[in-house]
């Protein structure tokens, strides 16, 4: 049996990638174990300042406080990856794993460029280092099954000297709760080799974990297992979304309530209640992402009809997303054309700044199309962000007062895209009252009580709620 070379007692950390995922999971690893030097790396030098400043890169409840705890006291934040990776034993890799744009897979595949480069760079730093103590690279972002195999071999080709474990600890964490859910994890998986060389690097990162996850819940595999168990939990939950939604345009047109249908369904103990809410579709950077990379994979390695099945999880959320665009136009006489449009919350989910592949660009695109005149309020997105995601060409038609009334002002309609519980307490009556009548609000969360705007005089669309929709000609 081969040597199983020791990690060093005194544990030390950095993580390449200070993103959403970087960031709150290397915070809350400094505030358990404050005996652990923690070092958080970006190329990114805007980051890292903002990082160090009081205006942290990302909005997170709850982040604030315990980056202030720990911040110099053993977490840092650092351009200088190099360093990081020459001082620790366990190097976290962190970084984006986008759909790839161009070449094989295109629209896809995981682009794996920047995961690459870290390895690389981590051979590289290790190659160059007098320490050959062993290292252990613990894939943090989300990546095909196989990648961690292969990130080994190109490191293990690039640098003989140093033993390199590769790890997999995919994150479970949502934005939003990511807090929560990194403070109290449902379960922590680590995967690797099972060799004793492997399993010595298990523990030893293990070890960090259980000094506040109970042992029971920090789950350890295979490699594979542990990359495969991560894209199959996004593939499941997103397809509790798109089930529900699925169901919320047969109530529509059958007159059943899909909050009725989704408590009815979910106080079965085999189904639960969770991720059963009806919406204008599901964002962010992970899902959609996530199942397209499934649906390659399981095409790749021949197993066509697999792929089609999730594929399917996808095309229902772009339906939906569609669906509410087209109701917003045909309910407003089939032109909403010049006509000013309140669009209240621009973020994939509440309670964060993350506007990636939130479902208000393809309703504010589908709108400005039809040349209406948008007025988008989110409490944590820019209008500098918005336009990243818009495209400066269509903002010509787009106004972003900073302020929920000043939206609503004027405005034809409102329509609901984000869940900001701020939005369930606006003086709907005073709305009303500064809008141009008739108006309308399409609830794109159903989040509002729609019989009390009724009562104030709203045309009232929501999604799944099948009752007789107000007939416009009554007005
Ligand atoms: N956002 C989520 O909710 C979430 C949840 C679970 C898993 N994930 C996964 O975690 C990974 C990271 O996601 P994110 O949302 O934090 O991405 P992000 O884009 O917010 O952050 C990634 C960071 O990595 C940096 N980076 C890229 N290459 C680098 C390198 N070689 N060295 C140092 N820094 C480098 C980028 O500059 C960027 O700041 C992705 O694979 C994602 O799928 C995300």
């Amino acid at each position: 049996m081969p040597e199983v070379q020791p990690y060093p007692e005194r544990v030390k950390i950095c993580c390449l990638g200070a993103g959403y995922v970087g960031g709150p999971t290397m915070t809350v690893i400094a505030k358990f174990c404050p005996d652990i030097k923690v070092t958080v790396c970006d190329l990114n030098e805007k980051r890292i300042a903002a990082w160090n400043s009081d205006s942290l890169p990302i909005y997170e409840p709850g982040l604030k406080e315990v980056v202030d705890e720990s911040r110099g006291r053993n977490l840092f934040f650092s351009t200088d990856i190099d360093a990081a990776i020459r001082d620790s034993t366990i190097i976290f890799v962190s970084v984006n794993t986008p759909t790839k744009k161009s070449g094989v897979g295109a629209g896809e595949a995981a682009d794996l460029t920047y995961w690459e480069l870290a390895a690389r760079q981590i051979a590289a730093v290790c190659n160059a280092s007098d320490d050959k103590s062993p290292k252990i690279i613990v894939e943090k972002s989300t990546v095909p099954v196989k990648t961690a195999d292969a990130m080994a071999q190109v490191m293990a080709a690039s640098c003989l000297s140093t033993n390199l474990q590769v790890l997999s600890n995919p994150e479970f964490l949502a934005e939003g709760t990511a807090m929560d859910d990194l403070f109290r994890p449902d379960r922590v998986l680590v995967g690797g080799a099972q060799t004793p060389q492997g399993l010595a690097a298990i523990d030893y990162l293990c070890k960090v974990y259980r000094r506040w996850v109970p042992t029971e819940q920090v789950l350890t595999m295979n490699l594979w297992s542990a990359e495969l168990s991560k894209l199959t939990a996004n593939a499941f939950l997103a397809q509790r979304i798109s089930s529900i939604n699925s169901v919320s345009s047969l109530c529509e047109a059958t007159g059943a309530n899909v909050a009725e249908v989704a408590h009815a369904i979910g106080v079965d103990t085999r189904i639960g209640p969770k991720f059963l809410k009806a919406s204008v579709g599901f964002g962010g950077s992970c899902f959609q992402k996530d199942i397209l990379n499934l649906v390659y994979i399981c095409r790749s390695f021949g197993l066509p009809e697999v792929a089609q099945y999730w594929h399917q999880v996808i095309l229902m959320n772009d339906h939906q997303k569609n669906r509410f665009a087209k109701k917003i136009v045909s309910s407003m006489f089939n032109t909403v054309s010049g006509k000013k449009i309140a669009i209240l919350g621009f973020a994939f989910k509440k309670d964060t700044g993350d506007t990636r592949e939130t479902p208000a660009i393809d309703v504010c695109k589908a709108l400005l199309q039809e040349r209406a005149q948008l007025s988008i309020f989110d409490p944590e997105v820019s209008r500098e962000q918005i336009t990243v995601e818009l495209g400066q060409e269509e903002m010509e038609l787009v106004e972003t007062p900073g302020d929920v009334n000043a939206s609503c002002a004027g405005a034809h309609a409102l329509a609901i895209i984000t869940e900001w519980d701020v939005f369930k307490s606006l003086d709907y009556q005073r709305i009303y009252e500064s809008m141009s009548k008739p108006a309308f609000i399409f609830d794109g969360r159903n989040m509002l009580d729609h019989d009390k705007l009724e009562e104030m005089g709203f045309k009232v669309f929501t999604i799944g709620k099948g009752k007789k929709q107000p007939d416009i000609d009554d007005s």
